[in-house]
């Protein structure tokens, strides 16, 4: 690891450290590791001719609901397949050390609770959960649903069942979503990790915390959106950095233990 990304962690183990609540807000990237493609990394293949709008979306749905639903039974194949990797582990040691501490995801997959992170708000959904699209009660998936050609129907009002992810041009979860913007609002320092910072109302939150003069520290292999308003953008794979600043975190720690 080179000397000014040694120094840059460092630096953000010293803020994090410190701080009494740390908000946490993870895309795509923090589970690209443990093998689950971005959401349109994952149109691979078979996939790749579709576009998003078609497989995501109430129109895409109503238009082929057995393709939607084939869709999403690949992709909850590909999580459930997958296993938390060292940045989701250290997200959820981090938390377990954190007086207050806020995971706001918009990945649809339960990595993070895999990995032992409690409460998790999820803005954009969970991919295995499912509910009835007409009247919205929760349905529990059969073994036999996942190699239908077609979704199941809800059992009380006959339409069709759907993953609980957020579509395109479908609103957020209103409490998920207020408790992402309070945690953001008041949080001592917010950390942004593995998303490329171009979905919004996900995207505001780092906003809400700068504007607040709160630390925004960044852990992404590429430059985001959201690189040129971060405090620190610490460039590389989380699953690699975040262990590092774990471990930069635990002895700052330990020290300010002695200390007082
Ligand atoms: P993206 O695919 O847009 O961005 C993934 C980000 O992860 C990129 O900035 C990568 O550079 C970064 N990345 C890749 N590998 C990484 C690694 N090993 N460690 C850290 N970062 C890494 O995914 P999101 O930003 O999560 O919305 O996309 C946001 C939303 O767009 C998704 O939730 C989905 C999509 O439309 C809905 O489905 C509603």
């Amino acid at each position: 690891m080179n000397e000014k990304l040694e120094r840059q962690i460092e630096t953000a183990a010293e803020i994090i450290a410190a701080a009494q609540h740390v908000a946490v807000l993870t895309g795509a990237g923090v589970s690209a590791e443990s093998g689950v493609g971005t959401f349109r990394d994952a149109q691979t293949g078979l996939w790749a001719r579709f576009d998003p709008q078609q497989l995501a979306s109430q129109e895409g749905f109503a238009a082929d609901p057995g393709r939607v639903w084939r869709w999403y039974m690949h992709r909850l194949d590909m999580v459930q397949r997958a296993r938390p990797n060292p940045g989701h582990v250290a997200l959820a040691a981090l938390e377990a050390m954190t007086p207050t501490f806020t995971l706001i995801t918009q990945n649809v997959d339960d990595l993070h609770e895999r990995a032992g992170s409690r409460n998790v708000l999820h803005l954009h959904g969970r991919i295995e959960r499912f509910h009835c699209n007409g009247c919205g009660l929760p349905y529990t998936l059969h073994p036999q649903d996942r190699d239908a050609p077609m979704p199941p129907t809800c059992t009380f009002c006959t339409d069709y069942v759907r993953p609980s992810v957020v579509w395109f041009g479908e609103l957020l979860p209103a409490h998920e979503l207020a408790e992402a913007q309070r945690a953001a609002g008041t949080c001592d320092v917010f950390l942004v990790i593995g998303t490329s910072g171009v979905v919004y109302p996900a995207a505001h939150l780092p906003r809400i915390a700068k504007r607040r003069a709160a630390p925004v520290i960044e852990v992404n292999p590429e430059e985001s959106a959201l690189s040129d308003m971060a405090d620190i953008w610490l460039s590389g794979p989380s699953g690699e950095l975040l262990p590092r600043l774990l471990e930069a975190i635990r002895l700052r720690r330990a020290g300010q233990a002695n200390v007082s």
